[in-house]
This record gives structure tokens, sequence and C-alpha cells, in this order.
């Protein structure tokens, strides 16, 4: 196997910011066997399972310290009425899940049961309200049922329901996709709605909503300059301003070329993009960013993805495209509070896959799980040396043209985080890296963590789980400095520990 080598200069003094918790974010809706079967069964079902949520799944995610999950949509969200999903589960009405196969929704699961699930994996919950077909006044009657501590009759309603303390709901979406399946809107009269609806979103209880708008579909900036021009400076009402952007495919889920797989893990180019150009039109209105921006949907969707149910396969490509966007999120802490992948259970790029009892975890989950630790460490400043691989040679124009290399590197404590991206398929890089500080740095011990396989379409079936999971590596310091190699297609962690 051919090698170059490369530097990675750390700059431990040089912080720039905190990186939030919350840009490792997740999403679960109503669609497909995400919810029922991924993560709920039902206290009846032979799956084992805590009061009807799948032990494995629970488990699984734990692992990850999932600091928020967004919840019931998506598309669902604006077709959702919150009252059909509480009080006694048998006699919730059954619906008809219009955007996603137009199966039966049973209502099964609701907003206790939401909570409840968030409690046991330990996430913030983060409740998109319907606009699209809804009302400010279910909006705010829903926002009391979660928050009132007074007893008011929604609060009294939520204590018979089984919960008498309040749930505390922070994060509060208005809306979701309004300028498609949320209401096929302009920027400006989801703006005028926005504002209203807002307006009913107040505190109550303990908790302060954070409201967050729908933002544009990936990086359209016509959208975000039409709807902050109609908000015209009232940023008492919003807190989150939230575009989506899919990474979309190169090829299917498990057939692709190395061509496609060059392209597709190219795309955290388009993700940067966006947040620099994002956050810049923002800070045109709100320079003093009182207003967050949220990606709460991204992630790979491919072409055979199950129509309706958005199943699909995931393989190691997928997991280096996660990791080289992860790295782009720390390194834009600054200017991003909250992302969210799309979504946890059998869904796109999701964490788990099942099939009724049959449960894997995905190379994408390896990678949220290697990159637990930078989850609210101090982004320190790195320069990481690397070369370009281009996915289309004979195009001379190829946008694909991007580093072969991505990483980025935190600091909590005393340890210091480093993720790192080789996106070459047969090269490895021996990377010299170099921890450096204005006082004398001495390390305590170091480990390595990688995730790699020999093919890029290397994934994980429920006859073969362990096709793709992280090994660890040793690590030799001499001093502040150590080499290191990155196999060809692979996602690594450095750990340090410093005296
Ligand atoms: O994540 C699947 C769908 O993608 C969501 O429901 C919608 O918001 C987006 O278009």
């Amino acid at each position: 196997m051919s090698s170059k080598a490369c530097r990675l200069n750390v700059h431990l003094d040089h912080v720039v910011g905190t990186i939030s918790r919350n840009l490792y974010g997740h999403f679960a809706e109503h669609l497909g066997t995400c919810i029922y079967e991924g993560i709920w069964v039902g206290p009846e079902s032979r799956i084992p399972n805590t009061a009807g949520y799948r032990n494995d799944t629970i488990e699984a995610l734990r692992e990850l310290a999932p600091p928020v999950l967004r919840w019931p949509g998506g598309c669902f969200a604006d077709d959702y009425h919150w009252r059909d999903g509480v009080g006694p589960r048998d006699r919730r009405p059954r619906r008809i899940n219009r955007h996603w196969g137009q199966v039966v929704e049973t209502n099964e699961f609701g907003t206790d049961e939401f909570i409840g699930l968030c409690r046991l994996i330990g996430a913030e919950p983060y409740v998109c309200a319907n606009v699209g077909s809804g009302t400010p006044a279910e909006m705010s009657d829903w926002i009391e049922y979660c928050n009132a501590s007074a007893d008011s009759t929604l609060a009294t309603m939520r204590a018979e329901n089984g919960s008498p303390e309040p749930h505390d709901v922070t994060y509060w979406g208005i809306g979701n996709e309004n300028w498609g399946c949320g209401g096929s809107l302009d920027p400006e009269d989801y703006c005028g709605m926005f504002r209203r609806f807002s307006t009913f979103a107040t505190g109550l209880g303990r908790t302060r909503p954070y409201r967050i708008a729908c933002g544009p579909c990936g990086n359209d900036l016509d959208w975000t300059h039409r709807f902050l021009e109609k908000l015209g400076g009232r940023f008492g009402l919003i807190e989150g301003f939230a575009p989506h952007l899919y990474q979309g495919s190169a090829g299917t889920s498990l057939r692709f070329t190395d061509a496609e797989y060059y392209d597709l893990t190219s795309r955290f180019l388009g993700m940067e993009r966006m947040i620099c150009q994002q956050r810049a039109a923002m800070d045109g209105f709100d320079p003093d960013r009182r207003v967050g921006l949220v990606v709460d949907e991204w992630g790979v969707w491919h072409p055979d993805a199950t129509p309706g149910f958005l199943k699909q396969q995931n393989t190691l490509r997928d997991a280096v495209a996660a990791a080289a966007i992860l790295d782009v999120f720390n390194r834009h802490a600054d200017k991003i509070v909250m992302a969210n992948i799309a979504q946890t259970v059998n869904v796109l790029q999701s964490m788990i896959l099942t099939d009724g009892e049959k449960f894997v975890l995905t190379p994408t989950y390896h990678v949220f799980r290697m990159y637990r630790p930078h989850q609210d460490a101090q982004l320190v400043f790195s320069e990481l040396e690397s070369d370009r691989v281009q996915a289309y040679p004979d195009k001379t124009d190829d946008p694909t043209l991007a580093p072969t290399l991505a990483g980025s590197a935190s600091k909590q404590n005393r340890t210091v985080t480093i993720t790192l991206v080789n996106r070459h398929l047969t090269e490895a890089r021996i990377v010299d890296v170099r921890l450096i500080a204005s006082e004398s740095v001495s390390v305590k011990r170091a480990s390595g963590t990688v995730l790699t396989a020999e093919t890029p379409q290397a994934h994980n079936t429920f006859e073969s789980p362990a096709a793709v999971e992280p090994a660890d590596q040793a690590i030799t310091v001499v001093g502040e400095r150590f080499k290191h190699i990155l196999p060809p297609c692979s996602v690594t962690r450095l750990q340090v520990d410093l005296d």
C-alpha cells in the first residue's frame, strides 16, 4: 500500500470556542419503522423492552450520549395533532400517515412516550410544532401541556397521564420545511405565520422556549434574506433558524464506483459552504448572533431508500461522509449551535437497523460513538496539511475536487481528542502530529481508534454485525510529537492525556 506523509499542528492554547454537544443531535420521525419497531414495540411485545421501548435500541443510543432528539417530524409534524397522542393508548385515534406510506398511525407513541424516551437515553426533547395544518392555539396548548406547573386543565391532564412534573421542553420548532411539505409557503408568508405562532410560544413554568424557525432548503440564501427582512428585527421572537441539507447520493447505498465514492465523501464541502454563507447572511441582520444556526436535518439520502419508508443500508462510505461533516461542525463551532442527523433508526442515514427482533449498529453509529468526546469540549485551532482528490479527473471543472483529509481537534480537561478522515481509497497517510503550546507538553498516555474495512461498500448486516467496527491502535509519543498511520478509507480518533 502506498502512503504519503502530512503534518497536523494542534495549537492547544488557541481555543476557538466550545463545541456544543447539540451538534451531535438526532432526529426521529413517524416514518417507516423509525418509531414503531425501531424504538417503540409496546409493553406487550416479545421483543425485550422496558415499558414499551426496545432495550437494544435504548442501550445503544445511551452509549452515544445523544444531547437532543427532534420529533415528531419532518413532514409528519405539519400534519400531526398532539392531542391524538395523549391519554389512554387504547383510546387514541387511528389516523393515516399521509406523508409516509399512508400507513395507519396508531398514535400509541405520543408526547409522554417521547419524553419517556428522551429521559431513558439522556437527550433533551426538541418538539416540532404543526404550523402547516395547525393553529397557534394548538401549539400553545401543547406547550402548556408539556411545561405548565400551575394546576391548569392541561397541566392536570398531563399529571393524570402519569407526569405530575412538567416535561420542561425547551426546544420548539415552529413548523418544518414550510417551503415544501409544511405548507408550500414563500418566505414572507411563512415569516408572517412564524411571527404569529412564535408570539404564543411563551415561557411557562421554569422553561423558556428556544423557538426554531424553518430555514431554507439547502443553501438557498434568497429564503434567508427574505425571511429575515420580513422578520423586521423582531429578535425577541426567535432563537434558532434551521436550514436542511441532505448530501444526496452518488450511485446507490451499496453499489457505487470509486468516482461515486469520492463524489459523495466530498459533500462535506457543501455543508461547510452552507454554514459559512448562511451564517454570513444571518450576520447581516443579526451581527450579535442572537439567533443560532441549526441544521436540524442532514445526512445521506440514497435513491434506493424504500419508497414511503426511506429505509436504506449504510456503508463505510456513509460513515466517512458523516465523519467529515462532523469535523466541519466542530471546526465551525462558533457559527452553528445544533445539528440533527436524519434519522435515528431504520430511516436514511440511521444509527441502527432493525427487522422485527433483529438489530444491528451501522458504521455511522460507530462514528458518532468515536466523536463523542468532542461534545462540549473546547475546539482548538489546528492546521491539517492535505492534498486533494478529484472524483472525476477527466472533468476539468470537477466541483468535487476536495481535500483528501478532514479533521478537527478539541480539548476537555487534560484530554486532547483529534479526529481524522482519510478519504483516499488506496493510499494511507502518515500524519506527523505536533501538539503546540506555550508551556512544554508532557503526554501521560495516548490511544487510537480506527474505523475501516477492506472496501468502502463494507456494511453491517444482521448476519455479520461486526463487518465494520472500530479497532484500537497503539500510539507512541515522543515529547510533544507522534506519527500515526491513517489507513485508506478510514476514520481515526486519537486521544492524548496530558500530565
Ligand atoms: O427525513 C425525511 C424527510 O426529509 C423529512 O420528513 C423532511 O423534513 C425532509 O424532506
